[in-house]
C-alpha cells in the first residue's frame, strides 16, 4: 500500500521514495538478471500522504471498492468471453521461451530502432541508467539489487502500464484493414478477426491485472496520455507500413515475454512472496479455463506469458506476408496436415515467427 507505507515516513521520505521508484522501474529483476535487456518502464507518481487516496497499490485492502462487479440482471446468468481462448496445456506453457528474431530487412531494422527509442525515451523519463545497474552489480550486487530490484508492486504497476498500450495495435490494424476492405471492395482473408482477437486477449490481460491492483488517478491519466499518442502513432505508422508495424509488435511482444518470464523466475526464487499465495481471480480462471489447483498467480502469469508468445509469433509471422495478398495463416486450412503449420494454441510453436515459403 504505498500511500500508507509513505504516510509512516512522512513528506520528505516519500519523495526519497518517488525518486527511488522512479529510478527502479526498469525491467531488472535481481543482480542475476542485470545482464539482460530491460523493458519497458512505468513512471509513477505518489499522490500526498493527507489525502489518504491511493494513486497506484496493490496491496489487498478489504476496503476497496470493486473495480467492475459483475452486474446482476434479471435474466441473464453469466456472459460467456466472446472469443473462447484456446486450451494450453502445462507442457506447451513451460516450452515458451525468450527469443528474438533477428533484424534482416530494412523494415525490420526500421521496426527494431522504433522499439529501442521508445525503450530509450522511457529509460530517460524515468532517470533508468542501465549502464548503472550493470556496473554497480559488478561491484556491489546487494546494493544493485536494492535499488533496482522488481517488486510485487512495481511490477503490478507496469503490467497494468503495458497491457493498456497493449491492446491497441491489434485494434487499429484489425479497424484499417477492416475499411480497407469495405473501402477497396476486396477479401480481407481472414486477418481481421485474429488482429482484434489479439487486442481483445491483451484487454483480458488487463481486466485480470486491475482485478488484483487499483491505479489512482495519476496512472489513469497516464494511461489516457499514453492511449491518445499511441493509438494516432500507430494509425499513421500502419496506414504507411503495415508490414513495419507487424515487426514493430513482434518485438514488443519478444519485451512482453522477457518480462514475464523474470516475473515468473522471480516467484519460483521466492523474491515475490506475495504472489505466491495470490490466487488468480476469477475473471482469469473462467476466461482461461484454469484448472482446479493450478490457479496461483504464477499460473497466471504461465498463461500470460504464452499469450505473449503467441502475439510475437503471429505478428513476425504477418509480418512476413504480402499484405495485401496472403491469407490470414492462423485460421487457415492446410493441404498437408502431416506438416507443421501455424495454428491459434500453442502447437508447433515458431518463436521468431513463420517464413512465407513455409506456409503460403
Ligand atoms: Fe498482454
Ligand atoms: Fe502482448
Amino acid at each position: 500500500m504505498i500511500s500508507t507505507r509513505a504516510a509512516t515516513r512522512g513528506s520528505l521520505a516519500s519523495k526519497r521514495a518517488s525518486a527511488q521508484l522512479l529510478k527502479s522501474f526498469n525491467g531488472l529483476t535481481t543482480s542475476t538478471t542485470i545482464g539482460l535487456r530491460p523493458s519497458f518502464i512505468v513512471v509513477h507518481q505518489f499522490e500526498p500522504i493527507a489525502t489518504g487516496r491511493r494513486n497506484f497499490t496493490t496491496t489487498p485492502n478489504p476496503n476497496i471498492k470493486e473495480f467492475f462487479p459483475k452486474k446482476e440482471t434479471e435474466r441473464v446468468r453469466r456472459t460467456e468471453a466472446a472469443w473462447p481462448h484456446p486450451v494450453y496445456t502445462p507442457e506447451q506453457m513451460n516450452a515458451v521461451v525468450v527469443a528474438h528474431r533477428e533484424a534482416k530487412t530494412y523494415s525490420d531494422k526500421v521496426a527494431l530502432i522504433a522499439v529501442k527509442v521508445l525503450r530509450w525515451g522511457l529509460d530517460l523519463a524515468t532517470g533508468y541508467k542501465h549502464d548503472k545497474a550493470v556496473a554497480m552489480n559488478k561491484k556491489d550486487p546487494a546494493a544493485a539489487n536494492q535499488k533496482y530490484a522488481m517488486n510485487e508492486r512495481k511490477y503490478m504497476i507496469r503490467n497494468v502500464f503495458l497491457e493498456s498500450v497493449a491492446g491497441v495495435p491489434g485494434m487499429v490494424a484489425g479497424m484499417l484493414r477492416h475499411l480497407h476492405s469495405m473501402r477497396r471492395m476486396k477479401r480481407d482473408n481472414g486477418w481481421i478477426e485474429t488482429l482484434l482477437e489479439e487486442s481483445y486477449n491483451e484487454r483480458m490481460h488487463l481486466l485480470t491485472f486491475l482485478k488484483m491492483s487499483q491505479p489512482g488517478p495519476f496512472m489513469r491519466l497516464m494511461v489516457l496520455g499514453a492511449q491518445g499518442v499511441w493509438f494516432n502513432a500507430l494509425f499513421f505508422a500502419y496506414l504507411i507500413s503495415p508490414r513495419t508495424v507487424h515487426r514493430f509488435v513482434g518485438y514488443l511482444e519478444e519485451e512482453a515475454v522477457i518480462t514475464y518470464t523474470r516475473q515468473i523466475a522471480d516467484i519460483d526464487a521466492g523474491r515475490l512472496p506475495e504472489w505466491e499465495k495470490l490466487e488468480a481471480p476469477e475473471i482469469a480462471v473462467d476466461y482461461w479455463k484454469m484448472p482446479e489447483g493450478h490457479r496461483t498467480m504464477r499460473d497466471l502469469l504461465m498463461y500470460i506469458r504464452a499469450d505473449e508468445s503467441k502475439h510475437r509469433e503471429v505478428n513476425h509471422t504477418l509480418g512476413n506476408l504480402n499484405q495485401k495478398e496472403d491469407p490470414n495463416p492462423y485460421v487457415s486450412e492446410y493441404k498437408d496436415l502431416a506438416k507443421p503449420h501455424p495454428t491459434k494454441g500453442l502447437a508447433h510453436m515458431r518463436p521468431t515467427g513463420w517464413e512465407r515459403s513455409e506456409i503460403i
